[in-house]
């Protein structure tokens, strides 16, 4: 087992500003990111925006500015987004700087000298919004599937060999069956490629935002190329120390998933390099059952979102709500229930009434306990029990379980609690109402700890309220946790509840 993590979002058009589809995606990949930190691994996490293309460049022109100008300008939210929505990325990357042109460059010099590169002349549809070439066949009403316009273009080209890497490509899905995931995802690819790979061109000349292609400047690097390379150019390639994180997983909206399963891999196979570990494509979300769009005034702003509800409340949402890798639909009114519910009652009441009593009577220190009953030792069991079924949930993605895991204990405890009435114990018998709470205590390391990939802030003050700091998995035993008269600080509530009037204001 490698101890080295490496998790990539797909970099963004700075053309617009981050919505929905771009934080989700990015927070996706920061809760992988911090629960391989939390597992102990040496974890890189990349995301950045991709700024060449013919999209960039007309909509510079359209503003009378140079790209340049443009995407200086419109990368900088992007960037941004890592204080906005708490991503502990460990690096930003812009495809208009110097490392990373320099290293796409050198792809290509490798892919021609291994014969994958040829010149010829393209005639065919091009879609400037997807940055994507159409085959007539794939038109739908003389549009992109996508339904935006496409644009005839002939003109003098290079191509790469794709159809060489036919039988490699479905020779790496059957060997490799978790390269491309979900399962439903891997069937697709499989199925398109099975119905045959056309030579894609992979240059232009009608335009110059983009990377000039070695030895031949009046052609620039089709902008896909270039893009994709970013996830090994940022790590330094060809000569990066950094390459000890690749092969890294590619986390993609299933839009994007033909040019990272199948484009993606068949030029690092061309170019001699590691094909990533895994290609994970997400769905999409709508919004209040409908397509996002302005016109019908349901498009979700995740930023003000988090504004008015906190961050750690939306991470727990978006991952809640729907298997990574679904679609999903996004309903104000399920996002109030879920806070309320799950955040507010099952883990918030929980702590604040243990903790209130501890502090009002256990003199504000962690409880003693006395010896430990059946429904005691069955509580806690299935509590050191719980971070051996979430490992292997979040390794693969399945956020939802491994929330659905945690909770299914966190019920648990409220259901301890509820049975064993440490307030009604209270006077006659005070050391067992003690150790009813330390009990409780002790399941509170777990949830504390687990949670903190999706709900970092709020993992740091629950952790805080039983004396504990940015603890690690390593550190969750199979006996007790906590120290016997530990000092406690004064609880306070960590998931208020949304008030519905309130919110509809
Ligand atoms: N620049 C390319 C990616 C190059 S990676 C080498 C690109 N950029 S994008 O900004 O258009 O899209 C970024 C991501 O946002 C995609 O993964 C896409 O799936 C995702 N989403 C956009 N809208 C979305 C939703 N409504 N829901 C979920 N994700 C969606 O493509």
């Amino acid at each position: 087992m490698t101890n080295t993590a490496y998790v990539t979002t797909p970099i963004y058009y700075p053309s617009g500003k981050p919505h929905l589809g771009s934080a989700y995606t990015s927070i996706a990949c920061d809760v992988w990111a911090r629960f391989q930190r939390l597992a102990g691994k040496d974890t890189y996490f990349l995301t950045g925006t991709d700024e060449h293309g013919l999209k960039i460049q007309r909509k510079a022109e359209e503003l009378g500015k140079t790209p340049q100008e443009y995407v200086d300008e419109m990368s900088a939210p992007f960037r941004e987004l890592s204080d906005v929505l708490n991503l502990s990325n460990d690096d930003f990357i812009r495809t208009t700087e110097s490392r990373h042109k320099e290293a796409a460059q050198e792809l290509w010099r490798r892919l021609e000298a291994n014969g994958y590169i040829y010149k010829s002349t393209y005639s065919g549809w091009y879609c400037v919004s997807d940055e994507a070439y159409y085959e007539e066949d794939e038109l739908v009403e003389g549009k992109a599937p996508s339904g935006h316009p496409v644009e005839w273009m002939e003109e003098e080209s290079y191509f790469f060999k794709l159809s060489a890497f036919e039988e490699k490509l479905l020779k790496l899905y059957a060997d490799q069956p978790s390269f491309v995931q979900p399962d439903s995802r891997r069937n697709e690819v499989i199925s398109f490629v099975k119905s045959g790979l056309q030579d894609i061109s992979i240059s232009r000349t009608t335009f110059n935002w983009g990377v000039p292609v070695p030895g031949d400047d009046k052609h620039v690097m089709y902008v896909w190329i270039d893009a994709l390379t970013n996830y090994i150019s940022a790590l330094g390639w060809p000569n990066g120390e950094k390459m000890k994180y690749w092969p890294g997983v590619n986390v993609v909206g299933k839009d994007i998933l033909r040019f990272h399963a199948v484009y993606w891999p068949a030029m690092l196979m061309g170019a001699d390099i590691d094909i990533p570990q895994k290609i994970f494509a997400h769905g999409w979300w709508t919004s209040e059952g409908k397509k996002m769009s302005k016109s019908f005034g349901n498009v979700v702003d995740p930023i003000a979102l988090m504004d008015e509800f906190g961050r750690d409340q939306v991470r727990y949402f978006l991952f809640k709500e729907v298997p990574f890798g679904n679609d999903g639909d996004f309903s104000k009114e399920r996002f109030i229930n879920r806070i309320n519910s799950e955040l507010a009652n099952d883990l918030g009441n929980v702590f604040q009434r243990v903790l209130s009593m501890v502090h009002k009577n256990c003199g504000a220190q962690v409880p003693t306990l006395q010896e430990l009953t059946d429904e005691d030792s069955a509580f806690l069991t299935k509590c050191r029990e719980l971070p051996k079924k979430v490992i292997p949930l979040m390794d693969s993605f399945a956020f939802n379980k491994s929330l659905d895991e945690i909770w299914v204990v966190i019920g648990e405890a409220n259901r301890y609690m509820d049975a064993q009435k440490p307030w009604e114990i209270k006077k006659e018998n005070p050391e067992k109402m003690a150790h009813v709470l330390r009990v409780l205590m002790e399941s509170f390391c777990y949830f504390s700890v687990l949670v903190q990939p999706f709900m970092p802030e709020s993992s740091a003050k629950l952790q805080s309220q039983i004396g504990w700091s940015d603890k690690k998995l390593s550190d969750l035993t199979n006996d007790l946790n906590l120290k016997d008269g530990n000092a406690l600080p004064k609880p306070e509530g960590v998931f208020p509840r949304i008030e519905k009037e309130e919110a509809a204001a």
